[in-house]
């Protein structure tokens, strides 16, 4: 069984002219057009990085040629391997199947992958919200969270503690959601998150938090660690969507932490799908990074 955590900080990455056209050129045209559209910098980066990592790793774990793949999205947007649909592999048991997601938020995009499990991942930085206060921006959300989960969260501590809380809670659901594919219209009232007791540090990977859906205990697994000190992960692993799968614990290798790469890590085994189109930079170079408000927070930090 194979666990893939790859992580790049496309926040603090600023692409020459040609690492961007190159990049440009090593993803699918409709994946192109889509990343020119993103009105900030900020949005078209994590985006692009997103499809470089989602192409390594099928490249390299998965072992099909950069040319060879065909990403394709479920329709409520999932991405998944649409070609070749068969490996070819030495004759011998067929290995389990692959699983993979991306998030991209604050700073970084990740892709976490494992073979024979439902996979999801989400990433939250822990931000002050912009316009309101922080029970106000609570109060928005209400609905997302059970009144079990609302205790938690509000018993945090100070607000930045409370903000932790919710992002941690906001990360779990999200994973999980991201693992089945749903996307918007899933009752998250559905499920509800026991956090562990153990505290959630750098450089510490956590798989104690539980998770209920209708008020029963799934066997789901939750890896939650910590980037960096504002950046929360979240990895949900389900049992495969086969009848008769094997119980999920014992088959699973230890967690792994996520392998911050390069902008060279991610290109390693890229080649062109299409000719260069000088017109993506000049796109690219006029666009601001990110909203207004995005940059004065960041600046005032
Ligand atoms: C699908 C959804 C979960 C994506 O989440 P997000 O937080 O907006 O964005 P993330 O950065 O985590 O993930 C984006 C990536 O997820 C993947 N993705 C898109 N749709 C997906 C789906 N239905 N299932 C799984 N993954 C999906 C894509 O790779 C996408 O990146 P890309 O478009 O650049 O390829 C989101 O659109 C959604 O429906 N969210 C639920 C909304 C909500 O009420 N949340 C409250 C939680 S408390």
């Amino acid at each position: 069984m194979g666990s893939v955590r790859w992580a790049f900080r496309c926040g603090s990455w600023t692409p020459s002219r040609s690492d961007w056209l190159l990049a440009a050129r090593c993803i699918q045209r409709e994946e192109k057009e889509r990343i020119g559209q993103f009105v900030f910098a900020k949005d078209a980066k994590s985006a692009m990085a997103g499809r470089l990592l989602l192409r390594r790793f099928v490249c390299e774990r998965m072992g099909i040629p950069w040319s060879e793949i065909r990403l394709e999205r479920s329709p409520r947007g999932k991405p998944y391997l649409a070609a070749p649909l068969k490996v070819s592999s030495d004759s011998g048991p067929e290995p389990p199947s692959w699983s993979f997601n991306l998030s991209h938020q604050g700073d970084y995009a990740v892709l976490a992958a494992e073979q024979g499990v439902q996979v999801g991942v989400d990433i939250m930085k822990i931000a002050m919200p912009g316009s309101s206060s922080v029970p106000e921006f609570f109060r928005i959300m209400m609905r997302q969270f059970t009144a079990y989960e609302w205790s938690v969260i509000q018993s945090a501590g100070s607000e930045h503690q409370q903000l932790a809380a919710f992002y941690r809670h906001w990360a779990l659901k999200e994973s999980f959601i991201k693992a089945i594919g749903t996307g918007l219209g899933f009752n998250l009232q559905r499920v509800e998150f026991h956090l562990s007791s153990e505290p959630l540090t750098q450089k510490c990977v956590l798989r104690q938090t539980k998770m209920h859906l209708d008020e029963e205990e799934e066997d789901w697994i939750f890896e939650e660690s910590l980037l960096d000190a504002e950046h929360h992960v979240a990895v949900a692993l389900g049992p495969a969507d086969k009848a008769g799968s094997a119980p999920l614990r014992p088959s699973l290798p230890p967690p792994t932490s996520f392998t911050l790469l390069s902008f060279s890590d991610l290109m390693a085994s890229a080649s062109p799908l299409t000719e260069e189109d000088s017109a993506c930079w000049d796109s690219f170079k006029t666009k601001a990074e990110a909203p207004q408000r995005q940059r004065e927070t960041h600046a005032t930090k």
